[in-house]
């Protein structure tokens, strides 16, 4: 019998990993002069947070989460997003009391039971930002400014664009909310059976339905920002001047709503023309009613999350990542050579040079076969006689330039 992954589920492959890690790494470095400090919390937690947080009408809730109860008959989901989990963390963690402004993020798997295809996975990866205590613009502009820098120092902005709306708060929402609803209770019979559902229960998700006819009645629905208060325009106006003031390009999407029901005022997606259907590599926006909502303190709180398979199916068409390579091959000829060549190959990665050697006793043209196979950058060439002369041949492998070298001076001649 033999044992493959579960649908949706996948291996990342040592092949593709200098990808992942160059993502990981970039983003660490940006996020943290940006003040950002790294939490991890539990892949699993408790259905009712998120049941709470996301939801119970989005599709997030009510058909993708993977739950099921413990022995002790809690009901238990993986997590599908992160912000819940965060927003718990704060909480639980008393994080406010340190004072002024948290600033978070993590990396790491989430857990969706959507229908696979491509970009779409049911364990998937999130690079995840959250920032809790500002209410502000600034706040909101500058962590979409950060989240642009990220995709322009990977090299993919050109191929990105960014949609933002704002979605109001619960002072100038339910006006519009009401009104969407008149619309979509005159238009029913035109709309899914799915939409018909939610334009009782939810009717600002109608707006995340991909079926061509719903799409279409939406065309002429009323839109969320001819019902701001004067708050939300001007908050939303704010971010919009700081964009322009920063260079940000960015197009006004009306229809844009996310799929998760916890956003307040702006709301913004990083979207690609380059993946097909799953066009989207990042989301996110203003929540600034989810703390309370889940026992904390009143604290606004704004973020967003990349998908990192998408990022790097975009990374991967457009640019090379070299993988890492040996510093050097230690191509010994006899057993006292091999020992010589293992004791200088421990002796050297302690010091963080990157040494491989072959253990097996091969011949020179076998082992500058390997050497060449692993694209180590040089060899060293012990043989019997080097040794006589505490002596090794270097050889670079990019110029194919060749030295003696003294066997103690190979970190210096490196
Ligand atoms: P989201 O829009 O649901 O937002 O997910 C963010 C990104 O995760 C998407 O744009 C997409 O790139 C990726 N993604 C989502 N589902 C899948 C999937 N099944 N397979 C592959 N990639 C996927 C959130 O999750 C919010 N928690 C973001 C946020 C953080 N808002 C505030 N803070």
């Amino acid at each position: 019998m033999e044992f493959t992954t579960i649908k949706g589920f996948r291996d990342i492959l040592p092949d593709e990993i200098s990808y992942w890690q160059f993502l990981e790494n970039e983003a660490r470095k940006l996020f943290e002069v940006y003040g950002f400090k790294e939490i991890r919390t539990p892949i699993l937690e408790k259905t009712e947070l998120f049941k709470r947080s996301i939801g119970q009408e989005t599709d997030i809730v009510s058909k993708e989460m993977y739950t099921f109860q413990d022995s002790k008959g809690r009901s238990l989901s993986l997590r599908p997003e992160a912000t819940a989990s965060v927003v718990r963390a704060y909480i639980q963690n008393r994080l406010y009391q340190k004072g002024g402004i948290q600033k978070l993020y993590s990396i790491g798997p989430m857990f969706r039971h959507e229908r696979p295809q491509k970009g779409r996975f049911r364990q998937f990866h999130q690079i995840n930002v959250e920032e809790f205590g500002d209410p502000g613009p600034i706040t909101d502009a500058e962590q979409i400014i950060m989240i642009m820098e990220l995709f322009n120092r990977i090299g993919l902005s050109d191929d990105l664009s960014l949609n933002i709306n704002s979605l109001g708060c619960p002072r100038c929402r339910p006006s519009f909310r009401e009104k969407l609803k008149s619309y979509l209770e005159n238009k029913r019979e035109e709309l899914c059976s799915d939409c018909k559902r939610r334009s009782e229960l939810n009717p600002l998700r109608v707006f995340d339905c991909k079926v061509e006819s719903c799409k279409k009645t939406l065309q002429d629905a009323p839109i969320i920002l001819d019902f701001l208060c004067e708050d939300c325009k001007e908050h939303f106006s704010s971010v919009q001047k700081l964009l322009n003031e920063f260079g940000i390009e960015f197009v006004v999407n009306p229809g844009l709503v996310r799929g998760l029901d916890y956003y307040t005022r702006t709301a913004f997606e990083v979207l690609t023309e380059e993946l097909g259907a799953q066009n989207a590599i990042a989301g996110g926006g203003r929540y600034d009613g989810l703390v309370k909502l889940l026992g904390g303190p009143d604290h606004p709180a704004i973020g967003f999350a990349i998908g990192m398979e998408r990022t790097i199916e975009l990374l991967r068409k457009k640019r090379r990542i070299d993988e890492r390579s040996p510093d050097l091959f230690i191509a010994a000829l006899g057993e006292e050579a091999r020992k010589i060549a293992f004791s200088n190959a421990i002796r050297l990665r302690k010091k963080g040079i990157w040494v491989e050697m072959e253990y097996e006793d091969k011949g020179l043209k076998a082992q500058m076969r390997r050497a060449d196979k692993l694209n180590s950058k040089k060899v060293l060439i012990i043989g019997e006689e080097e040794i006589k002369k505490k002596n090794a041949i270097l050889r670079d492998m990019r110029t194919g330039e060749q030295k003696e070298i003294d066997l103690n001076r190979i970190e210096v001649e490196i």
